[in-house]
């Protein structure tokens, strides 16, 4: 709801309030946070016109050092980071003052970005008369968010430069706060950091084109007494694709400084009279019950406000990738032996990864020519689908469209549509970019994705995106995202019922543009079971397991070298849309059946994994996740490195109902005896000689079951007392109870309300 009282605007939602108050013709924040009433405005005011030593005063007696400025620019004596920087004919100063407002009762969606659906919306106009040129802010109010985005028009006759433009900044009273920020690299997505905030400014940047190569666009800033499940957190997102700036400040007086938005670096954008230009769209949420208030805030937002509704509750299919089974050195034959094994096991899905188009026969070559190997793919991909579908899956195709090889066929035809200001510009994996600024390379991508749906029967497209921007600068690169927007508009227009699946090398577009056109995104080719876990647990505070895609892989992991169970990799995969990527060609006959008993497990748990509230309950160094639907729970829990003489493990569920009961049963997995060595002969009633012939026998027909639990306990007893999870092995023997738990090692739990 959008309320104007006065000189003040109250945007309240489900759990927040933000008060705007007009001061001096600037708009301030009073308030942002937990709800507050309409006659507390006037005494959330506070009056500004203490002199402070050296300070400006553009405004009678007001200095600009001490007001929460709801935006700020340069030279008027507020001296923290600015949202905005302009220049025009060499002048650098703006002073944009409040002249008008409208809400309107849906939002106006001429912004050219993406924008989450619905919303009421408050306009603020502010105009620079002298500067020529007028500012609006927008805030969109959602039931669980705020959506804000800023506009630049010129209203002068020359060319107005934008420099930088955050698309909210929101200045807060500093009292403590601390940091949550998710540093990113290839393989390494979504590291979390929790930082105390210093005086001074604190930048994270991602300058090379794809929004999560260097940091996800995501963070939060915690309350000082905010924990897992109580306290203030506020949670940033921003619905852009591109290079991107957060900034976080304190100044010597009592302000905290938060913006996101444009970067502020290499970004030099004319803007011609009577044109506007668009910040992309931020989000903005809030919970003051901690981590995972703030988890279930943005969870619910995202659900109903960004995915398309067509995949919103729907469940994602079991995928099996053939990329780390084949990786380009396949043939059709084999193809046809994994589509037939994948159907056996009881997956839904069959993809096609990289290297069944043109000359693809390694990274060097073939991007850009979207034909069909027919070497690779006997009698076409139209045959291969109906081998596919008649086999009861459906069936996808790897594509990168964004991208061309310089030795492709599509590059000797239209060198002209590569992306660069230089003649010889830098390649990264052998490839360079298209120019999606040109009208004519989005037409090409989308005649070239909207047929290959219809010629070849796909159900589902894999969208990849394997390299970062050079040779050109932000500004081509703002330009650049424009242009994918309205490609990806056209294409999920034209094919609203095909599903697709991001991807940038794994998780390096890991954003709200992108999962507004594509409902998940393939988190990090790093498969290794502790590595996603940690990488899921941190994406999870900003995005819903929905949107995640997870793969069982090969039992020694590509990435770490790491070697786990397939029980260990899937009980942190089935968190989300599972997949199998493996060549199932090296499944033993025990390893077939455990993956068909966790196919069967997932599909009966496939909603709660992947449309429930995202809860965190780690505790020690066991990274602890959970989906939370109604009276269920599936948990998944990761241990980290083994201690000798571990200490008891208990594990606490909050939230639940205290009066009623619940059980909670382990997922029954299974060990290879052979990975017991010498201590083999605990477990076996007769004597065996570890990796002996005999042993080698007994463990292609027998698997060792883990221990078991299965527990009644109430909701009280589980929020305040907690379930004691079996004793940790600790050289002392093996017992039914016991936890044999490899290090990095998982289990999966399952906790419904008892009948
Ligand atoms: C990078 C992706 O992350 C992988 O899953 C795979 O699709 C390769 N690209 C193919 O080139």
């Amino acid at each position: 709801m959008i309320k104007a009282i006065g000189s003040a605007f109250i945007l309240t939602n489900e759990v927040a309030s933000y008060v705007i108050y007009i001061h001096d013709r600037r708009p301030t924040l009073l308030h942002y946070g937990g709800k507050v009433k309409e006659s507390d405005i006037p005494s959330l005011n506070l009056d500004y016109s203490i002199p402070t030593g050296r300070a400006v005063y553009s405004d009678g007696e007001t200095t600009l050092n001490l007001v929460p400025l709801e935006v700020s620019g340069l030279g008027k004596g507020d001296y923290l980071t600015p949202s905005y920087s302009l220049e025009r004919n060499g002048k650098t100063v703006f002073d944009f003052r409040y002249a008008d407002y409208w809400i309107n009762e849906e939002a106006d969606r001429s912004n050219p970005f993406p924008l989450p659906r619905g919303g009421e919306e408050l306009v603020l106009l502010l105009r620079d008369k002298e500067g020529q040129a007028s500012l609006e802010l927008h805030y969109i109010v959602y039931p669980k968010a705020i959506a804000r985005y800023a506009t630049i028009h010129n209203e002068g006759a020359e060319v107005l430069y934008i420099n930088h433009l955050a698309s909210f900044s929101l200045d807060f009273p500093y009292l403590g706060q601390k940091g949550y920020f998710l540093s990113s690299s290839w393989g390494a997505e979504a590291q979390a950091e929790l930082l105390d905030l210093p005086k001074g400014e604190l930048k994270f940047k991602g300058l090379t084109g794809a929004s999560s190569d260097c940091f996800n666009p995501f963070f939060a800033i915690f309350g000082p007494e905010a924990t897992k499940d109580e306290g203030e957190a506020y949670g940033f997102n921003l619905m852009y694709s591109g290079s991107y700036e957060i900034s976080v400040s304190r100044d010597s007086f009592y302000r905290l400084r938060v913006q996101e938005g444009l970067p502020s670096t290499d970004f030099h954008y004319g803007v011609k009279c009577n044109k506007t230009f668009y910040s992309p769209v931020a989000v903005l949420t809030y919970s003051d019950q901690g981590a995972n208030g703030l988890r279930k805030a943005n969870a619910d937002f995202i659900h109903n406000h960004v995915i398309r509704e067509r995949f919103v509750n729907v469940p994602r299919p079991i995928v099996y990738n053939n990329w780390e089974a084949t990786f380009f050195d396949f043939s059709t034959l084999k193809i046809h032996s994994l589509v037939d094994q994948a159907a056996d096991l009881g997956v839904e899905l069959f993809v096609l990864d990289d290297g069944w188009f043109g000359k693809r026969n390694d990274d060097k070559s073939g991007l850009g020519d979207w034909t069909v190997n027919k070497r690779k793919v006997l009698g076409g991909m139209a045959a291969l689908a109906d081998f596919v579908h008649e086999r009861g899956l459906k069936f996808g195709l790897w594509f990168e469209p964004e991208m061309v090889n310089p030795d492709s066929d599509l590059y000797r035809a239209h060198p002209e549509y590569v992306l660069s200001e230089r003649k010889e510009p830098a390649l990264c994996r052998n490839q360079l970019i298209l120019d999606l600024r040109q009208a004519s390379v989005q037409d090409f991508l989308v005649e070239t994705i909207v047929n290959a749906v219809k010629d070849y029967h796909l159900d589902y497209i894999k969208w990849d995106c394997n390299r970062a921007f050079s040779d050109i600068d932000q500004a081509a690169i703002y330009d650049y995202y424009l242009g994918l927007y309205k490609v990806l508009g056209r294409i999920v227009g034209q094919c609203p019922d095909t599903l697709f699946e991001n991807c940038a090398s794994g998780g390096m577009r890991f954003d709200l543009g992108m999962m507004s056109f594509f409902p998940y995104t393939w988190v990090s080719d790093d498969t290794d079971s502790y590595e996603r876990a940690k990488i899921q647990r941190a994406l999870s505070l900003g995005y819903p397991f929905s949107t995640f895609s997870n793969h069982v892989s090969a039992k020694i992991s590509h990435q770490m070298f790491r070697k786990t169970t397939f029980g260990t990799k899937f009980d942190v995969a089935m968190l989300g849309a599972l997949g199998y990527e493996l060549d199932l060609n090296h499944l033993s006959g025990l390893d077939q059946e455990e993956i068909k008993e966790q196919i069967a497990f997932y599909k009966k748990h496939r909603d709660l994994a992947l449309y429930g509230d995202p809860v965190d309950l780690s505790f020690g160094e066991n990274i602890v996740m959970a989906s939370k639907k109604g009276d269920e729970m599936l948990i998944s829990f990761c241990s980290g490195v083994n201690h000798p003489l571990p200490s008891l493990e208990i594990l606490r569920v909050k939230g639940l109902e205290e009066e009623a009961d619940y059980s909670i049963a382990t997922r029954p997995e299974y060990f290879d005896i052979r990975d017991f060595g010498d201590m083999v002969n605990q477990i076996s009633p007769v004597k065996l000689k570890p990796d002996g012939v005999v042993a080698n026998a007994v463990s292609k027909v027998y698997r060792y079951p883990s221990e078991t639990t299965e527990v009644t306990l109430s909701g009280a007893a589980l929020a305040h007392s907690g379930l004691k999870l079996g004793m940790k092995w600790s050289g002392s023997g093996i017992s039914k109870t016991g936890r044999i738990m490899f290090d990095f090692s998982a289990r999966a739990y399952y906790l419904s309300k008892a009948k």
